[in-house]
């Protein structure tokens, strides 16, 4: 009995660590740094954000993205959870790396120059993006 509600425990553990590593909750808050350029509906310095889980890469119309984001996008690059995570850890090295994946070339660099080098945080906040649909 003492090993079961041990097991039940640890199990309890792990379901709890998996929640916590992806929590739209303190996604919405990590969103408080991405508001100096993006807000949710219109765009800022940055595109609308509003949707952009499934999305095209640097496709809101009338939004003057740069040239490797176009080319990301060209190439094929759709938005889902894992392409985002990686994204926001650094955005121009990681649209450099797609494109050239993907047997193109694209020079110059995002627009966005912000990154965010928390794992976790990134996590969180793609949480928090999926839900604003
Ligand atoms: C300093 C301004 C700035 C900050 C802060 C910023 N961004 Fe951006 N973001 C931009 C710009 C500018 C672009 C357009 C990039 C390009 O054209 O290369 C962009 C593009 C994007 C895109 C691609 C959208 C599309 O339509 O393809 C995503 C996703 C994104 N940002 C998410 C975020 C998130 C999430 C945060 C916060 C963690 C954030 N950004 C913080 C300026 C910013």
């Amino acid at each position: 009995m003492k090993l079961f509600s041990a097991a039940v425990a640890t199990a309890a553990v792990l379901v709890a660590g998996s929640a916590s590593a992806q929590d739209a909750t303190k996604g919405k808050s990590v969103f408080n740094q991405c508001k100096a350029c993006h807000m949710l509906d219109k765009a800022l310095v940055g595109p609308p954000l509003k949707g952009v889980v499934g999305r095209k890469a640097g496709s809101v119309e009338g939004y003057s993205y740069s040239a490797l984001m176009k080319a990301a996008g060209e190439a094929g690059l759709v938005w889902n959870d894992q392409e985002l995570v990686e994204y926001l850890k650094n955005p121009t090295e990681y649209l450099k790396t797609y494109v050239s994946s993907k047997g193109k070339t694209a020079s110059g660099a995002s627009k966005m120059v912000f990154m965010l080098a928390s794992e976790d945080q990134r996590k969180n906040v793609v949480a928090y993006l999926d839900e604003q649909k």
